[in-house]
């Protein structure tokens, strides 16, 4: 089977069972913008309560729920307006844009365009007759720019406060920093989660979920001190990862390899203790919601990859490719060690305190270099400019008392230099009591595309077999684990007679009240039936039959094994939620 051919399935069974498609499509579509029908838009419920289940609650972090409309500051603070760019290139002929490091990827052997300077792309475009995907136009000679990602708006009528959907969940943490800190009664280290939309402005998207214009993030801001906090290692040094790291990319013989956590740290093939604990805890979840862990490895970015905010990054990458086609590996989290790069920039941009005060167990004492300006001196030598050199002394003091070492001390304002004799500084040393000190936390970033996981569990879990109750039919099945799929038990009469449809009425109600996601299907052949529960996931089908009457027990069916057992109705709520949690297995029933 081809890639292609295992990407349209996917695509021909979201779009006929509602897991998800193109949005807008009575008006023609638009690219980069996908809705989830009924059954895609619980699978990602789901897949986001496991996420919160892992990340948020087992870990003890908190949760938020911020705008995604942010004012125009923010982005200059965080880097996003300046930095946050694709490469685009403008076919002459037919005026399509499209993303020059791409186009660079589907023509020549280059595997990481991005990282690549823009002048650099021009001329490996040139060099190899590169043509417009569109028209077949040669793109030799024109121009590649940048082209920001974010969409922009306006906030209120007329255009003076600009606005940004937001590119990036973590903003919306990051800027609430100054509140956030008090819910963690000011102790580091703390996390704060969420889950929602962030939006690029994608120069050409395309593959569907894999790069949309809107997307969701389920994003976890680790707040940490780089210089006492560390990770609980211990619970996750046995665990198995597959690394691709940097140097083992540059390598042309390199290839992931298979270490412990542990081993991993200890070799530095994962720099930061907190990513290594990350990646670790992330491996039994990806497991844990259907990732299938033979098309998956952690890979580290290259320097020229990194993203603006990052020292370090770690991507898990899935192939969602078809097994014996070429890999298709696609980015499904990023792990960053974003460094203290965000709150240094809101501190500076922002009128409050990205700080924390840590208190010392004792008071100490220390020297601090101050000034006193004589403002009868500065206020008619720099006129206007007094203030600022008032403050511009004050501020050498704190960095470099021995400016003050000699009879005049030089300042700078706003690229002037003023000199100042020494006797008119006030410059003095004091011995002052410190209680603590204010540090700016670092951040680690596990960061995870859910809308590219719900694309991987599908592909990952899509199989065909014939294993059906109708041997001579293959039939289509999503082996999703119970805890994601959309609907966990089908009821079924055995036909829709004599009773049976009021009395699986009842036992799908009662399944109801207790808390499953429940599907009655009353019509065809059950083997039909099971078929169609099958190819959207449905782990249990129930059939109420003429022995229901009599006994009141009903069969359950796996859909893994297709095997079957006899249980009581009374007892069928526990036993679904022992199935569900994997207490028991219909052998053991
Ligand atoms: N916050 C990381 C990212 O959006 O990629």
């Amino acid at each position: 089977m081809t890639d292609d051919t295992a990407a349209d399935r996917l695509t021909e069974l979201a779009k006929r069972r509602g897991f998800f498609f193109r949005s807008s499509e009575a008006y023609g579509g638009v690219s980069g913008f996908y809705v989830y029908g009924p059954e895609g838009a619980t699978l990602k419920e789901n897949l986001e309560d496991a996420w919160r289940d892992r990340f948020v609650r087992r870990e003890g972090h908190m949760e938020i729920e911020a705008p995604n409309v942010m004012p125009e500051p923010v982005f200059e603070a965080s880097g996003h307006l300046d930095g946050f760019d694709d490469m685009i290139v403008e076919c002459p002929e037919c005026g399509a844009s499209h993303r020059a490091d791409h186009i660079v990827e589907d023509n020549t052997d280059i595997e990481e365009a991005e990282s690549i300077a823009i002048t650099d792309i021009e001329e490996i475009v040139a060099e190899n007759d590169v043509v417009c995907p569109s028209c077949g136009t040669e793109l030799a000679g024109e121009p590649v720019e940048d082209f920001n990602l974010m969409f922009e708006t306006t906030i209120g009528p007329g255009s003076s406060s600009p606005g940004y959907l937001r590119p990036e969940t973590a903003q919306g943490i990051f800027v609430e920093f100054p509140r956030l800190k008090e819910y963690a009664r000011g102790q580091l280290p703390f996390g704060v989660a969420q889950i929602g939309a962030a939006y690029r402005n994608e120069i050409s998207p395309r593959k569907g979920l894999v790069r949309l214009r809107e997307f969701a993030q389920a994003e976890l801001e680790h707040f940490v001190d780089p210089e006492t906090d560390d990770p609980d290692l211990e619970s996750v040094a046995d665990v198995e990862v597959t690394l691709y790291s940097e140097a083992q990319q540059d390598d042309e013989d390199g290839e992931p390899v298979e270490l412990t956590v542990q081993e991993a740290v200890e070799a530095g093939v994962v720099g930061s203790d907190w990513v290594a604990y990350y990646l670790g805890v992330a491996q039994g979840w990806y497991e844990r919601i259907g990732v299938d862990m033979d098309r998956f490895r952690f890979r580290q970015h290259r320097s020229g990859e990194l993203a603006h905010y990052a020292a370090d990054c770690w991507d898990a990458e899935a192939d969602t490719s078809a097994p014996g086609a070429d890999p298709d590996w696609i980015e499904i989290t990023g792990f960053a060690y974003r460094g203290d790069y965000d709150l240094t920039k809101h501190g500076e941009y922002a009128d409050d305190d990205f700080t924390i005060f840590k208190q010392y167990d004792d008071p100490i004492t220390v020297e601090r270099a101050t000034v006193d300006p004589e403002m009868s001196y500065l206020g008619p030598e720099f006129g206007g400019d007094a203030a600022a050199v008032g403050e511009a002394l004050e501020d050498l003091a704190e960095r470099d008392r021995t400016a003050f070492d000699d009879d005049t001390v030089t300042v700078d304002v706003d690229g002037d230099e003023y000199a100042v004799p020494v006797e008119k500084t006030g410059f003095s040393i004091e011995e002052v009591t410190e209680a603590g000190e204010h540090v700016t936390p670092h951040v680690v970033e596990p960061s995870f595309g859910v809308d590219r996981l719900v694309y991987t569990v599908l592909a990952h879990t899509l199989e065909r077999d014939d294993a059906g109750e109708d041997a001579d039919e293959d039939r289509t099945v999503l082996t999703l684990p119970p805890e994601l799929a959309p609907t966990t038990v089908a009821v079924f009469p055995l036909m829709d007679k004599d009773g049976l449809g009021e009395r699986a009425g009842e036992v799908a109600e009662r399944l109801r009240q207790a808390g499953f996601e429940v599907a009655e299907d009353a019509s065809g052949s059950i083997g039909r039936r099971y078929r169609r529960q099958d190819e959207v996931g449905t782990p249990y089908c129930v059939t109420v039959d003429y022995d229901t009457l009599e006994d009141g027990t009903v069969t359950v069916r796996d859909r893994d094994t297709t095997a079957q057992a006899r249980v009581p109705v009374d007892d069928l709520p526990g036993v679904v939620a022992d199935l569900r949690a994997g207490e028991t297995t219909i052998g053991d029933l």
